[in-house]
């Protein structure tokens, strides 16, 4: 019933595919390698092409610095299409930094402990796929070594991120509030993203020059942790952010269980795994909101709003089913009304939603998906099909797109952002094709 889709998800994928071996998430717009995308295109292509999926993580993964950071861009070629490029991050100011490559000095959700699952059971369990995942995991746990040694300043098992763009929700109106507490000077610069999408659907200039402000700060500190954790005016933990790493963290451990002799690891895991549930719990969620919510490290308060975000905790396994009762009863009363599409990026009934600006409202795929995950753990399946119908039907109807309008009323445009957009194609593919 889906074949042309499936066709059409598959010539999006190949067709943003480069030569060396990694996969732009949409031609102009997204030009180099962004880290949570690769994670999902390698889902996507594990469905046909398993070959193309090894490489994606493997080119990837070849650009860890050597304190297991991975950044959110690798700089593999040269493009005048994007902003900032290579010039601006000068990654090279850490000592951390790869030699190899130039990349961003900020990082990404860590999604490739549970990709490196999903696509070990989506090879039906080859044999050659668990032994490409032994030469590739110790990477992907080296990486949540970075996180919780320079990034769970409090001990907690939560980690923070101190830019918009690491939380990949770059200008939700959650971090309004935060911009306001900073005073940024004004900086001389020339957006690109504004060249091949209409400006009405991305983040304002003023937003710009706060992006701008926060990485001026972490470079002047030559991308020290340390530092930017004392001094940058942006530090959050996000829900988000560490449902990946939780769920990721399962993908690990199962991983090296099936691999063997792992123990320490494990056992390393599993600590962290149970203190950061725990804490989620306990600090994350918002009893009287009914969410999971943000919290600003920085000045010190939790950020009382609601997104797509606040509803991924289940996608790890996080919650208890009292939470869960109570965060669906919000995602449906709020979310869910009939006359919109699953699931708006930001709650619907605020009055900073924006049906058609990036973050602040549109519907993107991998956050569907990951919803999608999150209520079939726990058994809210009719909750998850109308996900996964609404997510196929948007794309069916208006092609693969970067962004969606909830609204189902008539309108002239519903589909934002880049066309031919790689996640959108992979985790269609991945929800036709899922077993
Ligand atoms: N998503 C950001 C952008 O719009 C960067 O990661 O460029």
């Amino acid at each position: 019933m889906n074949n042309d889709l499936k066709e059409k998800a598959k010539e999006v994928l190949n067709g943003n595919y480069q030569e060396g071996g990694f996969t732009i998430p949409s031609k102009n717009l997204y030009p180099f390698q962004w880290k949570w995308d690769s994670g999902f295109i390698a889902l996507g292509y594990a469905h046909y092409d398993i070959e193309k999926a090894k490489k994606e993580i493997e080119t990837i993964l070849d650009a860890q610095w050597i304190n297991g950071f991975i950044p959110h861009i690798v700089f593999h070629n040269d493009s005048d299409t994007y902003f900032p490029g290579p010039n601006f991050f000068k990654s090279e100011l850490s000592p951390y930094a790869s030699k190899k490559y130039r990349s961003s000095g900020i990082t990404q959700p860590p999604v490739f402990g549970f990709v490196l699952e999903k696509i070990y059971d989506i090879s039906k369990r080859e044999k050659s796929v668990l032994e490409f995942i032994e030469r590739q995991i110790e990477k992907v746990y080296l990486n949540h070594l970075y996180f919780y040694r320079n990034r769970d300043i409090m001990d907690e098992g939560l980690v923070y991120i101190y830019h918009n763009w690491e939380s990949g929700t770059d200008n939700s109106p959650i971090w309004d509030g935060i911009w306001e507490t900073i005073n940024s000077p004004k900086y001389e610069f020339k957006r690109k993203d504004t060249d091949h999408v209409d400006a009405s659907e991305r983040p304002t200039k003023i937003e710009y020059n706060n992006y701008i402000h926060i990485l001026e700060i972490a470079k002047r500190y030559n991308y020290d942790d340390k530092l930017i954790a004392e001094n940058s005016p942006f530090l959050v933990q996000d829900p988000l952010f560490n449902s990946i790493l939780f769920r990721s963290n399962e993908g690990l451990i199962k991983l090296f269980k099936l691999i063997g002799g792992h123990d320490e690891k494990i056992n390393y895991l599993e600590e962290k795994q149970a203190k950061g549930i725990q804490s989620l719990n306990k600090k994350l969620f918002n009893q009287n909101l009914g969410a999971y919510t943000h919290y600003d490290l920085r000045n010190n308060k939790s950020i009382p709003l609601i997104s797509s975000s606040s509803f991924t905790p289940m996608f790890c396994g996080a919650p208890d089913n009292e939470i869960v009762d109570v965060i669906t009863k919000t995602l449906i009363h709020k979310f869910g009304k009939p006359e919109n599409y699953l699931c708006s990026s930001f709650d619907p009934t605020n009055n900073n939603f924006n049906p058609s600006k990036y973050w602040r409202g549109p519907i993107w795929i991998n956050l569907n998906w990951m919803m999608y995950q999150g209520f079939k753990r726990y058994g809210y399946d009719q909750l998850a099909k109308r996900i996964k119908n609404d997510s196929i039907e948007l794309v069916k109807k208006n092609g693969f797109y970067e962004y969606f309008d909830p609204r189902k009323t008539e309108l002239e445009k519903r589909a934002y952002g880049g066309d031919n957009f790689s996640w959108t194609a992979a985790l269609i593919l991945d929800f036709i094709l899922e077993k």
